[in-house]
């Protein structure tokens, strides 16, 4: 079977790295916040050319630990878009914060016109913009609520790597960038890791984070604040450092299946990429999305060929039992994220696809009756 996302492929390449790194680990006796954390750090600040990376244990604790570091009071509202991951939202709501969801565009990326019309209706104090799939959001929206001192966490967690229309990265434009290292992620581990970016960081914001990534203590260890225990460990630095170097071949092989799919997909009426040649050239996507016309049966007739489509998500967030309570902004009766639900789905994508998975895919795409 050929699944949508296969993260072995890419951590097998390097197994050898790997061992070597292990080997070196044990006989050093640091195993938490030592000199590959360190390391890592450095080598994440660099490529993000940001004043601050800090890591922590997942993707989710990142934008939990953003809301508590912002200095936002507990109980504001925080806007978030309705189609993401669910974690999200828990963070937002861990947190303390009181989430307000907001429509998608048919993208899947926070509608710009309904952030603002839920701006003026929800006065919120921060927005948490989703790069979903890797496709960056508005950096006009982005600005725009910083203008009117709204605090903006940009969860990267799908787009480590993916760049705005002026070059600069996801997670350096918005006050805080959230990132998860989750083993299918862009840049990855085999375990749970994440981290927090900063592109102008004073000193205290990033005292703020670290110690509240480690049960709320100072330098001298006395507990100052609310914190918890949301550390890197040293293995998942050295196999994220390890990732990192190869991340531009592993971009390159995606691109190009990004490539044969843009190019090769004739039954455009059946299926409709959510990304253009253009977004694919700037943006490091993490899934290949498309929205399917005729949903019913897609994912049985691909089951049976030997492809096992994704599904990004297939139940908006304020549907879920436990979110109802909440608000939700929508673009239109029905929603964009429902349509989403329905008709999303996540092609096979990851680095390292062979030429002949990618054709397998293209020609039941192709072949299929519409
Ligand atoms: C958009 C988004 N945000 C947040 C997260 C949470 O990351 P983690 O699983 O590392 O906690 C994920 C991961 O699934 C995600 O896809």
């Amino acid at each position: 079977m050929l699944y949508f996302n296969e993260p072995r492929r890419k951590f097998i390449h390097q197994k050898f790295n790997f061992l070597d790194d292990f080997g070196r680990l044990i006989e050093s006796g640091s195993y938490i916040k030592g000199d590959m954390g360190r390391e890592l750090e450095v080598q994440i600040k660099q490529y993000l050319n940001v004043d601050f990376f800090s890591g922590c244990a997942n993707g989710t604790d990142a934008i939990t630990i953003s809301l508590m570091a912002s200095g936002i009071t507990k109980g504001s509202k925080v806007l978030i878009p309705a189609m993401t991951a669910q974690a999200s939202v828990v963070a937002v709501i861990r947190a303390g914060m009181v989430p307000v969801f907001v429509d998608v565009n048919s993208q899947g990326l926070i509608d710009v016109d309904t952030t603002e019309q839920a701006i003026k209706l929800h006065n919120p104090a921060a927005v948490l913009v989703v790069h979903l799939y890797g496709l960056t959001a508005s950096l006009e929206l982005i600005r725009k609520c910083q203008e009117n001192e709204i605090v903006v966490i940009e969860d990267c967690a799908q787009a480590f790597g993916s760049k705005f229309s002026t070059g600069e990265y996801a997670g350096t434009v918005g006050d805080f960038g959230a990132h998860s290292f989750y083993p299918t992620k862009n840049l990855s581990t085999i375990g749970d890791a994440g981290g927090i970016s900063i592109k102008n960081a004073d000193k205290h914001i990033g005292q703020v984070i670290k110690s509240t990534a480690e049960y709320g203590w100072n330098n001298q260890r006395e507990v100052i604040r609310l914190g918890f225990n949301s550390r890197i460990d040293e293995i998942h630095c050295s196999i994220i450092s390890n990732q990192l170097k190869d991340l531009s071949k592993q971009s390159r092989s995606k691109k190009e299946t990004c490539k044969t799919y843009l190019d090769g997909m004739r039954n455009h009426y059946a299926f409709t990429p959510m990304a253009s040649n253009a977004e694919v050239s700037r943006c490091q996507l993490h899934l290949f999305s498309v929205c399917v016309k005729e949903p019913k049966g897609v994912d049985e007739y691909f089951r049976k060929r030997g492809v096992i489509l994704g599904r990004h998500y297939d139940r908006p967030l304020p549907y879920h039992k436990k979110f109802t309570e909440f608000d939700f902004i929508k673009t239109k009766s029905k929603s964009n994220a429902s349509e989403i639900a329905k008709t999303q789905r996540s092609l096979p994508f990851f680095p390292y696809l062979l030429n002949q998975e990618i054709e397998l895919v293209m020609g039941i795409i192709n072949e299929y009756p519409s």
